[in-house]
């Protein structure tokens, strides 16, 4: 039978890259079916809700999900939408990863490393949001949980081993986060002797992120918790051209959704500025999950022409050309 997707076209410049990958998913031969849900500030408007009932049962129905950026609003008592779906659909983990591409600004070459970031629980859990009646304290609550920390640096070492990768790092703040931290390092490092094959690596956060903007070849596969792969993984980003080449699955026991890393960027919405190879990176990743890596590998290398020669690339990349003009190359390609 067909298969369905839901798709997400989201705000700002979601609908530009979404609907670029789409047309490319067809152009290179993928027979899908789409169901479009509206979420964010789309949703709002016409649905008043962020996140509609019909969009979270396409979501549950389809158990595959291509989404754009979801603005979420600040400070007006909405809690993150993306927040939500991970906590929701329960996509515990988070693979991002990050590739060269000759013909980009970025600083390096032959970057390939895998953020994978635990989406559901540590410092984004939500709980114990509290601001005190004068405004002037603030908390929240940070929980890690053996099962939690487990199932991510388990998900962690199977890929690392079922795609070949050599060594993975677990970053953490153990040293002054002592309670969370400390007990996901100790899971991560309980994990590790199950896989004698893999070399198991760990560090600190800050000292991560120096060497990663130094000397980022040591990095193959980093595991880590939602704070601190949030942030890591908008880094790496910037090691390989920007947010513009950066995707993510979302994965959980049951369902995904794919997406790029990065948000809605209101500065260039609307003027068909935005680099598509987030969301089309993502619908690659779709593919493999799926199990059609052919056309998978044919995307990539579409894509890896067009951005090597320059060929109708975007301005973040170098570049003088919109989201279609890029999109066309590709679809040349195919
Ligand atoms: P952003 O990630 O939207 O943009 C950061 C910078 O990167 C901007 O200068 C933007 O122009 C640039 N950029 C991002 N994607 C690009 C692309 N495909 N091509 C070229 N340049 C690109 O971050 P920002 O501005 O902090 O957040 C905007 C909104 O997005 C917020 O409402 C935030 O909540 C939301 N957001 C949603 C996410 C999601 O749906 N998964 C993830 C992150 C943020
Ligand atoms: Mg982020």
């Amino acid at each position: 039978t067909q298969q369905r997707i839901t798709v997400i076209r989201g705000d700002g410049i979601g609908p530009d890259i979404v609907d670029a990958a789409i047309q490319i998913l067809d152009k290179a031969g993928c027979d899908f079916a789409y169901d479009y849900a509206d979420a964010g500030l789309v949703a709002l408007e016409k649905h008043g809700e962020l996140l509609p009932q019909e969009t979270l049962d396409l979501i549950a129905s389809n158990k595959v999900t291509l989404k754009g950026p979801l603005t979420t609003p600040v400070g007006e008592g909405f809690t993150s939408i993306n927040v939500s779906l991970r906590k929701k659909f329960q996509l515990y983990a988070n693979v991002r990863p990050v590739l060269s591409f000759k013909g980009t600004k970025a600083r390096y070459e032959d970057i390939d490393i895998i953020t994978i970031r635990e989406n559901t629980e540590g410092m984004y859990s939500g709980l114990g949001q509290v601001v005190s009646a004068d405004g002037n304290e603030a908390e929240a609550m940070s929980r890690i949980t053996r099962e939690g920390a487990e199932r991510i640096v388990t998900f962690a070492y199977e890929l690392a081993v079922r795609e070949g990768r050599k060594k993975i790092t677990a970053v953490h703040k153990a040293n002054i986060l002592k309670s969370t931290s400390g007990l996901f390092l100790k899971v991560a490092r309980e994990v590790a002797q199950r896989y004698p094959q893999i070399e198991s690596t760990e560090m600190i956060v800050d000292n991560t992120c120096m060497q990663l903007v130094m000397n980022p070849h040591q990095f193959d596969v980093i595991v880590t918790t939602n704070l601190f792969g949030d942030i890591i993984s908008d880094l790496c980003a910037g090691l390989v051209g920007g947010l513009g080449m950066a995707p993510g699955a979302n994965i959980g026991k049951d369902c995904a959704i794919f997406e790029a890393v990065h948000g809605s960027a209101p500065d260039i919405a609307g003027k068909n500025l935005a680099n598509p190879t987030s969301v089309i990176l993502a619908s690659i990743q779709m593919l493999d999950y799926l199990g059609h890596p052919d056309k998978a590998e044919k995307i990539r290398r579409a894509i890896k022409e067009v951005i090597e020669s320059g060929d109708r690339t975007t301005r973040d990349l170098g570049g003088t050309h919109g989201t279609t003009d890029f999109t066309q190359a590709v679809l040349e390609r195919l």
